[in-house]
């Protein structure tokens, strides 16, 4: 087996005194994963991926990203890893109202562009957005999609500087049932085809059941279930 993308090894959360999120966490996610994690409103899944991502260092224990400390790093080098190595997608989709989907997607290439890419943004986008069904809808603005579109502009965006690792914090959360399928669909695609490890906050059954692993988080402990059939 390949060693995993991203490690957490004993990680604890508390915010002040009072609030212990996340108690003596390990978890290994490696290159070819999707994973769910499911649990109560309020146990800390956004927590865990804030932590996974980068966005937020554990109160205790290490965060390791392809081996090497992640929190260890001064901000600045911090920042250009998340940007070219992580996707962020979230339940509000974040797309500026005034830009096309196509500059949309563009975003996170103006900084740390990986130099290879630099050039390529513009074509590798117009394909992506095809690859999701939007080839039609390059020029739209956010306003002038639907709400599963623009999920999909946001996923494109997430994916645009070829990150190895996609975080999504319930994503479908503002979608309907087919839009959730749609999505689901997709985001396993991209998995498979663009080698990108994936990691779902969810609250949908429907969502987590296409993912290989599902964890739950209850009282500051994640469990793994066997995947749903
Ligand atoms: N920045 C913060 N400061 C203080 N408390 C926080 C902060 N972020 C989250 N919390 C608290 O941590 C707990 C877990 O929050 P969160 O990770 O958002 O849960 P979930 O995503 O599962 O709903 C909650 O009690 C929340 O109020
Ligand atoms: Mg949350």
């Amino acid at each position: 087996m390949n060693p995993p993308l991203v490690e957490l090894q004993q990680v604890d959360k508390h915010f002040g005194r009072q609030t212990e999120v996340l108690r003596c966490i390990d978890l290994d996610v490696h290159p070819r994963d999707t994973v769910a994690v499911l649990g109560p409103s309020g146990s800390g899944k956004s927590t865990l991926l804030n932590i996974l991502g980068g966005l937020l260092p554990p109160s205790s224990g290490n965060v390791r990203f392809d081996g090497q400390d992640l929190h260890g790093r001064d901000q600045k080098e911090l920042a250009a890893l998340r940007n070219r190595e992580i996707g962020f997608i979230f339940q509000a989709h974040h797309l500026l109202p005034q830009c096309s989907a196509l500059e949309n997607v563009l975003v996170p290439t103006l900084v740390h562009p990986k130099g290879e890419l630099r050039n390529s943004a513009p074509e590798r986008a117009r394909q992506l957005l095809t690859e999701v069904g939007l080839g039609e809808r390059l020029q739209h603005r956010p306003s002038e999609l639907s709400g599963g579109e623009q999920q999909r502009v946001a996923v494109v965006r997430a994916l645009i500087n070829q990150p190895r690792l996609l975080l999504a914090d319930e994503p479908t959360g503002s979608l309907d049932e087919q839009a959730t399928d749609h999505l689901g669909d997709l985001l396993c695609q991209l998995n498979e085809r663009h080698h990108v490890a994936l990691v779902t906050v969810t609250h949908s059954r429907r969502l987590a059941a296409r993912m290989s692993r599902v964890l739950t988080l209850r009282d500051g402990s994640l469990t793994e279930a066997p995947a749903p059939q």
